[in-house]
């Protein structure tokens, strides 16, 4: 669709009522398009929630994917964040950066920042604070009308995973767009190598093994002026609560991939993993290491690993085990190896800005594109194996969608006294 196209079918379907409440509103300034082209009312306003680097990303991403978007409003728990994004923005080539000069007064602080962007007139909100708060900042935009980007993972627990997938089911009544920052499943690569499994090049899937073992992440220390509650959000990568452990804040990515090219979800895990290398106070209680044996339906294994060590051997990747071949995914260089041997020879794209080409494409023309579920999913997967891991108990997937009582939100959002939790003791510490 071309861009002309994509004006008037935006119209079209908010004419027709099949958009959200925000882009429905905005349907008086996009009628007064003149000959002369855009002008600033005529674009779709976005907020971003969570200004650190890939809320910052995402809004580059954005303004690159559409010329029909423009920032209009930020929040985030802290105002240097907000502050040192819109620094950054500011330093985009003209043609992005002219499109997101925030005022101070769409600038918003704390932990109700969330709500003051979405009551800011935004018809689009980026989603990208640290996962713990994303249920609650999707149900809330969902509940406002708003088209949404989310950044994975979707939640930290069994209760957040609830609370977005019912949110999402609610999106697709409204025929909300709901783009997930699984990009993955909009990079060409491995869109080619899915159309081979599904076409099925590879035969049927028996076996797949997939990978995030990295050296370490950024680290923040905490400065004696800060609460916990401060240095839990400003160092977030190291706190169940706030990231999910890593399993589950880095290593979704790949059991995304697993739970699409197998076309389902685990039915159960067992798991081990510990931490080994990062024992210092900074690196809060997650583990360092996990493995996951999961079994899905048809007795197919998924062999997953995820490391945060340095000095170790690297691997992020998938490969997938077909009665009639293998599929290695890695991000363009996809390729089949047995009867019908394939190599990934197109062009790759950049999967963070044809996200957002997606989004823009559903949102102006009425599609309703809605990937809530499949992160959930993706989600819920990583989160059973960190439950697996911590616990040393089976941990299937009805339990940890239905039953499971787990849900890490502290005792109040306020700054003040929050301990660090123990690490979890395999045998000792409770599946709930
Ligand atoms: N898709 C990808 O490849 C990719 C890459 C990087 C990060 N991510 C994801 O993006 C999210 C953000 O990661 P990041 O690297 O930008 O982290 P970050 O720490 O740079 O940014 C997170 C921001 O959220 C803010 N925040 C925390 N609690 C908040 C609240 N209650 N309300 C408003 N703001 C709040 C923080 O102050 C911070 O500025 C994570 O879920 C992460 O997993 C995805």
């Amino acid at each position: 669709m071309n861009h002309e196209q994509s004006r008037r079918s935006f119209i079209r379907s908010a004419a027709a009522g099949a958009i959200g409440a925000g882009a429905a509103a905005h349907l008086v300034s996009a009628t007064s398009w003149g000959a002369s082209g855009r002008g600033t009312s005529a674009r779709l306003k976005v907020g971003v929630i969570g200004c650190g680097g890939r809320g910052t990303g995402a809004v580059s991403d954005i303004l690159s994917a559409s010329p029909d978007v423009e920032l209009w409003a930020m929040g985030d728990a802290f105002i240097d964040r907000v502050n040192s994004s819109r620094n950054n923005l500011a330093g985009l080539e003209e043609s992005l950066a002219s499109r997101c000069r925030v005022p101070d007064e769409r600038c918003f602080a704390g932990f109700d920042a969330y709500q003051k962007v979405l009551a800011s007139g935004v018809d689009i909100v980026i989603l990208a604070t640290n996962p713990h708060f994303r249920p609650m900042h999707f149900e809330a935009a969902v509940a406002a009308g708003k088209h949404v980007f989310m950044e994975k993972p979707v939640a930290v627990d069994p209760a957040g995973v609830r609370k977005v997938i019912a949110a999402g089911e609610e999106a697709a009544r409204k025929r909300l767009t709901v783009v997930a920052g699984t990009q993955r499943r909009h990079e060409t690569s491995y869109l080619a190598a899915m159309a081979k499994v599904r076409e099925g090049a590879i035969g049927r899937i028996v076996s797949a093994n997939c990978a995030w073992n990295q050296g370490g992440l950024w680290v923040v220390k905490k400065e004696p002026a800060w609460s916990d509650t401060e240095w839990h959000l400003r160092n977030w990568l190291y706190f169940a609560w706030t990231s999910g452990d890593h399993i589950v804040e880095q290593h979704v990515h790949n059991l995304d991939v697993c739970n699409w090219a197998i076309g389902a979800t685990p039915l159960r895990c067992v798991a081990s993993g510990g931490r080994q290398v990062r024992t210092a106070p900074e690196y809060g209680h997650i583990y360092d290491h996990f493995a996951v044996q999961y079994e899905y339906p048809g007795g197919v294994t998924v062999h997953s690993y995820c490391r945060q060590q340095p000095g170790c051997k690297d691997r992020v990747a998938e490969q997938f085990l077909g009665t009639d071949g293998v599929l290695d995914t890695s991000p363009g260089f996809a390729s089949i190896a047995g009867a019908n041997r394939w190599r990934f020879s197109e062009r790759n794209n950049n999967p963070y800005v044809q996200e957002h080409r997606d989004l823009m494409s559903s949102v102006l023309g009425g599609q309703g594109l809605n990937e809530a579920k499949a992160v959930a999913e993706a989600t819920l997967t990583a989160v059973m194996g960190r439950m697996a891991a911590y616990t040393g108990k089976e941990v299937t997937w009805e339990f940890a969608l239905n039953e499971s009582k787990l849900d890490l939100t502290p005792p109040a959002y306020a700054f003040g006294p929050l301990p660090t939790p123990e690490v979890a003791m395999p045998g000792r510490t409770p599946l709930i």
